[in-house]
């Protein structure tokens, strides 16, 4: 059965690696981060967008996670729904089987933020679901969530202390400088924020815009206190090309199950290769 995320998070953040958390957006694609994890023996996060949970529906996609979890019962498995604004969504994917919530308020006033994400702490905990939330604002593009560069604001640590001391949130993701999305040039990462920050939090911090940070940067994350990575942008970007790649050798193709295992593939190499740099093999 899938599981909460929360205990593989403590536990990467007290060991002092990471969990790669990937959005996936089809059943290959789902597979294929299973298949990475299995094969490096690393526990995994499955996540999923509110547009793909639209676009699928949340049942399908627990359903096809619970399989994966139940296949692979030695890999530690949660399926986590990214990024949610809307409490009632957040509700309907824990019915359906996600062990694991983003509830993002954090375009609204700090009070706010706090409001909304103790409410879901509230029905999340009794159920054993992890709750994932944001202080400050993460920039780019992630579905219809846009920030603009300027618009885009770091988390206090002191907001940081208080906001997990008044929530009870079990995982934080603080804006330290990442964007969704590939960076043009590289990204302004605030290490020393995230040192006073984990320094005042003893949760396991969420590192978002995992796609297109220079690895040496992602390790100094790591090593800092980020115990969750997410990866999406890549992930798209790596499973569409190999797709793309079959049509340009032969446009009349036809057969999704032969133009799909190429991606297949493709995606589980880059999801190994952020989980070699999350240090997660072999933490199953
Ligand atoms: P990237 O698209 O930059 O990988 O960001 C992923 C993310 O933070 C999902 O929440
Ligand atoms: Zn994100
Ligand atoms: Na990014």
């Amino acid at each position: 059965p899938l599981v909460s995320s929360t205990p593989m998070l403590q536990a990467a953040r007290a060991g002092g690696y990471c969990i790669g958390a990937f959005n996936v957006h089809t059943l290959e694609m789902l597979q294929a981060v299973v298949e990475a994890a299995v094969e490096t023996e690393s526990p995994l996060i499955i996540q999923s967008t509110v547009g793909t949970v639209k676009h699928l529906g949340p049942e399908y996609i627990a359903a096809a996670a619970t399989v994966a979890s139940n296949l692979n019962p030695r890999i530690p498995i949660a399926l986590h729904l990214d990024h949610c604004t809307e409490f009632d969504l957040i509700v309907r994917c824990i019915r359906a089987g996600y062990t694991s919530v983003m509830i993002d308020a954090s375009h609204s006033p700090f009070d706010d933020n706090v409001a909304q994400t103790k409410r879901v702490v509230e029905v999340a905990k009794p159920a054993g679901v992890n709750v994932e939330a944001e202080l400050g604002k993460v920039g780019g593009v992630e579905d219809d969530i846009v920030v603009a560069d300027n618009e885009a604001l770091m988390a206090d640590p002191d907001e940081c202390a208080a906001f997990v001391e008044l929530t009870g949130v079990p995982t934080l993701a603080p804006a330290i400088g990442t964007a969704h999305g590939i960076y043009k040039g590289e990204p302004k990462i605030d290490f020393d924020r995230i040192g006073r920050i984990a320094s005042k939090v003893d949760v396991p911090l969420v590192l978002h815009g995992g796609s297109g940070i220079p690895e040496e940067q992602v390790r100094r994350c790591v090593a800092l206190g980020m115990a969750k990575m997410n990866v999406a942008t890549e992930l798209r970007i790596v499973f569409s090309d190999a797709i793309k790649a079959v049509f340009a050798q032969n446009p009349d193709e036809n057969d999704p199950r032969k133009y799909m295992v190429p991606a297949k593939k493709a995606l589980k190499e880059a999801a190994i290769e952020k989980m070699r740099l999350c240090g997660s093999f072999g933490k199953a």
